[in-house]
């Protein structure tokens, strides 16, 4: 597993894996990585060996009061964890790789990304999109991965692949959970014992409020009890909580047995969660 932190010494690399004759798979992660980047490497794995995990934490994305600073950085132990996956390579870049002196592009994305996230963490994903275009003409990827638990991180990647007609195949990839439920994410090493134990009220208020539209429940009702029922459990505030239409992202007040999710990104702490789960 080689780990590159150079642009043309990527291009070389990969001009080796073309080769083999097999696709090219790109997983793109800030690293801090856990399980749930696994299984995106693994579901890669299943299509090709040539699997390209790029690690590099995007300035872009990040609003002027989010956590960039303390964002974590481990490159040795990610590395590690990457090296039982057989691998053949990790892009790393740095800073200059990615946003070199006198870069000028900014991208924006309407409608899919005006609400939700979007609304909250304003830019957010104008930081998202170029980083990831960005990664996909480095590595030329033909199939990339990216988890459903940033959910509408995952429309808009697919919504921008569309418009820019990037020939790649972007693939979506169920969340993965702890035992207890709580979505796996690099920001759950934020919370202390007593944040981790209350922060599964947010899959399970989630899930049973998904359950409930699904049996007939009154949208409304079910999203104000999941609310309520995350506030008495030691979240501070609740971001938003919304049905939404799986393709158009409109919120949905009532379900009549569209494909929805269920969104939502509420504190616990200092520390924004955010999850969602299928109506079906
Ligand atoms: O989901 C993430 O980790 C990031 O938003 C991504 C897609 C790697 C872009 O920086």
């Amino acid at each position: 597993m080689k780990i590159i932190h150079n642009l043309d010494l990527l291009r070389q690399s990969i001009s080796l894996l073309r080769k083999s004759g097999q696709p090219i798979a790109l997983v793109p992660t800030m690293g801090a990585l856990h399980k749930g980047h696994l299984s995106l490497v693994r579901e890669a794995q299943k299509m090709t060996p040539n699997v390209i995990v790029s690690i590099f934490v995007n300035p872009t994305q990040f609003g002027l009061n989010e956590d960039l600073e303390n964002y974590p950085q481990q490159l040795e132990a990610d590395a590690a964890l990457l090296t039982s996956l057989n691998i053949p390579i990790i892009w790393a870049p740095q800073n200059a790789s990615i946003y070199p002196k006198g870069f000028a592009t900014s991208m924006q994305i309407n409608g899919l990304g005006d609400n939700f996230c979007g609304a909250k963490r304003p830019g957010h994903f104008d930081g998202v999109i170029l980083i990831v275009s960005k990664l996909f003409n480095q590595t030329g990827a033909d199939i990339a991965f990216f988890g459903e638990k940033d959910y509408q991180q995952l429309t808009i990647i697919r919504q921008m692949a569309l418009d820019l007609d990037f020939n790649i195949e972007i693939i979506g990839v169920p969340t993965v959970r702890s035992t207890q439920g709580l979505a796996l994410s690099s920001r759950n090493s934020y919370l202390s014992e007593d944040e981790l134990q209350n922060a599964l009220a947010l899959p399970q208020a989630l899930q049973k409020a998904a359950t409930e539209i699904q049996n007939g429940k009154n949208v409304q009702t079910a999203l104000s009890d999941a609310e309520n029922k995350m506030l008495q459990s030691g979240f501070q505030s609740i971001d938003y909580i919304n049905l939404v239409n799986t393709k158009s992202f409109k919120i949905l007040k009532k379900w009549d047995g569209q494909e929805a999710r269920l969104l939502a990104a509420a504190f616990i702490g200092k520390t924004r969660l955010i999850d969602n789960f299928p109506v079906k």
